[in-house]
């Protein structure tokens, strides 16, 4: 829900509840603060980002306290404002600079959201500013303003922690790092993943938060954890297991499978999955838009001989040749490919090329998530190989077909064969998944699946971060 309203302060607002927001230095002096000024509530279930973290000042103390400025008082307003930062003078725009203001005027404390829009700002804004080292062993910019927006009062006053300016400096000037949290990725071949792979326990993933952070950094590290002792609901609604793992991180993505599906044999099988044969290596749903992130696949019968589940690093072949192929990299940073599902009444259609980085304009920009699913792939449209010679589709095609031996490598995958009440997780944007065939006559195999939105892991990820996380804040 979006509410815009412009809440006017009131006459001695500003100094009954603090002027002021910044972004606290560190976890403990924001909660306190926090605490000390909205309740203990609000801060329960609402870790901020290290960013909104570093937005949150005693105000009142701004305006009551005589403070020491390093600067002289009064200095001259201008439309790009200098902050001296570590010794050096760092320039600022007023329009970024009071477009982050977060006193209680500025952002509705309960809701959070922001109670001016950017186009609010007059382009005419100035801001005066000062710095002071004083407040709970913060230093902070404190900002005047003139030709503030419409209707805030004369002595409305923006208050950002330097530890706020410097990391703008640095998001500003690093796009790898614009995440809440970023553990180092681990490309994986099957030696590595072998070492790595870990197998958690049910009870310990629902009950314990350090487990689930443990899954869940596994995920962002590895692309694959599994979860084992997951019970087996037989009676009753036998999705119940799987979606109970799904919702320990968040909402669950329904697509037309439903909010969970059945991997068995089936006669007439609409997709291959359904099928007892060899299933190659591939993605979900590549032909949609938004592509499920994660996917969960718990084993709920595995009494038919074969079916061993095998999965392959994306991220470790692509890398591998941005170093040893460049050209072929390249092909496949750019060369569109289609993707589509037309059955049963339904017409999905993607075109996409097979990796996409972080920054597209940047070819040296990390991996962001890689799309490759053989089995729904279309025709070839915007590139048929008329031109050129069809060069740019023969590079593509060595690109893929080198791709393709590297993923499939025995020496780069990772093979398990599901016990009934194991349950994988793995990241579809990145880990390919296949299964060998199984002798579907001799017995039951049947898999639960479901997926869930990036999003939802994301937040869950950078929440837990915030709470375990030693690395949460350091790169
Ligand atoms: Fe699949
Ligand atoms: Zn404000």
């Amino acid at each position: 829900m979006f509410t815009r309203s412009l809440r006017l302060p009131s006459p001695g607002f500003i100094r009954s509840r603090g002027g002021a927001l910044g972004v606290g230095r560190g976890k403990v002096w924001t909660r306190r603060y926090s605490n000390a000024l909205y309740g203990e509530q609000q801060e329960a279930d609402q870790p901020s980002s290290p960013l909104d973290e570093a937005i949150k000042i005693p105000a009142a103390k701004l305006e009551n306290e005589n403070l020491h400025l390093d600067t002289p008082r009064k200095p001259s307003f201008h439309q790009q404002v200098e902050v001296e930062l570590d010794g050096k003078t760092a320039t600022f725009d007023s329009i970024f600079l009071r477009d982050s203001c977060k006193c209680p005027v500025c952002v509705n404390p309960s809701s959070t959201q922001k109670t001016f829009q950017t186009a609010d700002i007059p382009a005419s804004i100035e801001g005066s500013c000062q710095v002071t080292s004083e407040l709970d062993e913060m230093d902070l910019a404190l900002i005047n303003w003139k030709n503030d927006i419409s209707g805030y009062p004369e002595g409305h006053q923006t208050a950002l922690p330097l530890d706020f300016l410097r990391e703008s400096l640095r998001l500003e000037n690093n796009h790898q790092t614009r995440q809440h949290i970023i553990p180092q990725r681990a490309f994986w071949e099957s030696k590595m993943m072998n070492r790595d792979i870990a197998f958690l326990d049910y009870d310990s993933y629902m009950k314990s938060e350090k487990t689930l952070y443990q899954a869940l950094k596994l995920i962002y590290t590895h692309g694959l954890v599994f979860i084992k002792n997951v019970p087996d609901t037989t009676a009753g609604d036998n999705a119940q297991s799987v979606t109970s793992v799904v919702e320990r991180i968040g909402s669950l993505r329904e697509t037309f499978y439903g909010r969970t599906w059945d991997v068995k044999s089936v006669p007439n099988a609409k997709n291959v999955a359904y099928t007892n044969v060899y299933l190659g290596l591939h993605m979900d749903l590549c032909y949609m838009d938004n592509t499920p992130h994660l996917q969960f696949l718990h084993s709920m019968r595995a009494r038919a001989p074969g079916g061993e589940s095998m999965f392959s690093d994306s991220f470790y072949a692509a890398e591998k040749m941005r170093q040893e192929a460049p050209e072929l990299f390249e092909a496949l940073r750019t060369f569109d490919v289609t993707y589509h599902y037309f059955n049963d009444g339904m017409a999905y259609r993607q075109i996409r090329p097979t990796v996409e980085l972080v920054d597209m304009g940047d070819p040296t920009s990390p991996i962001k998530l890689i799309n490759w699913s053989p089995p729904f792939q279309g025709p070839f449209t915007h590139d048929i190989g008329t031109k050129d010679g069809g060069k740019a589709l023969k590079v593509y095609h060595a690109a893929a077909q080198m791709f393709d031996q590297l993923t499939n490598d025995t020496a780069n995958m990772y093979e398990y064969r599901m016990n009934e009440g194991d349950c994988v997780i793995f990241d579809n944007r990145r880990v390919l998944h296949a299964r060998r065939a199984f002798e579907a006559a001799k017995g039951e195999r049947w898999l639960k699946g479901a997926y869930m939105d990036r999003d939802v892991y994301a937040s869950k990820l950078a929440v837990l971060g915030e709470m375990y996380g030693e690395e949460g804040k350091s790169q």
